[in-house]
């Protein structure tokens, strides 16, 4: 091989690591809004429905506004947009050993001592035979989530609570510490 021959061999590798790595950031930062609308979207309703202490009322925002929210984020093609948890209130947001692993690794971190705020684990995978990326961004337990998922719940809320999630581990967390990841799987 001549030196034209390997220049241009080197280019054309650095170029098309340059188009994945940004195909890689495109998809970071996809992920990234999704979670922070989400998220923003989310607490706006549970706080409005908590102003006053209506506790029991708010269930249903976590009952019915975030799956709702989930679905619409879900709507564009090859998006699909959850929330998971090692310990789920909702057997149906349970992880799947993807993101089994993932929240295994943010606990890691913060247990390391990493800031939860922002804290994000991504991959490429391969699952039976369909390539995706996928990405998980930490939710931490803040003081205002206590009241449904910490170790003191009113005993009415408690009540309500157990009749609905009768399989219910979404308890006794504290603050800051990790309660759980918006779970997001973009498919080509
Ligand atoms: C008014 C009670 C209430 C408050 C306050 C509340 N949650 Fe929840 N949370 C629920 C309920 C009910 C569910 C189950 C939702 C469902 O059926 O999908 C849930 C589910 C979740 C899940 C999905 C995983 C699982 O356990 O099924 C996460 C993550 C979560 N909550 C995080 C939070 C965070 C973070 C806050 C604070 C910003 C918060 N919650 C505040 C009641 C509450």
């Amino acid at each position: 091989m001549n030196n034209k021959k390997i220049i241009l061999l080197s280019l054309s590798l650095l170029i098309l690591l340059a188009i994945s790595a940004n195909a890689e950031d495109r998809r970071v930062l996809q992920c990234r809004v999704l979670a922070r609308d989400f998220m923003t979207e989310l607490k706006g309703e549970l706080k409005a429905a908590l102003r006053g202490g209506r506790s029991v009322q708010a269930i249903s925002v976590c009952r019915k506004v975030a799956p709702e929210l989930a679905e619409r984020y879900s709507l564009s093609p090859g998006v699909q947009v959850g929330r998971t948890s090692k310990h789920c209130r909702n057997p149906e947001n349970r992880p799947d050993s993807w993101e089994k692993e993932g929240l295994a690794i943010l606990e890691k971190r913060r247990q390391q001592g990493e800031t939860l705020a922002g804290m994000e684990y991504w991959q490429e995978v391969e699952e039976e035979g369909k390539r995706s990326f996928r990405y998980l961004r930490a939710i931490p337990a803040g003081s205002l989530c206590l009241r449904c998922h910490g170790e003191k719940i009113g005993s009415k809320l408690k009540k309500t609570l157990q009749r609905i999630y009768p399989e219910d581990q979404a308890v006794g967390y504290r603050l800051g510490e990790l309660r759980g990841a918006f779970t997001i799987t973009l498919s080509p």
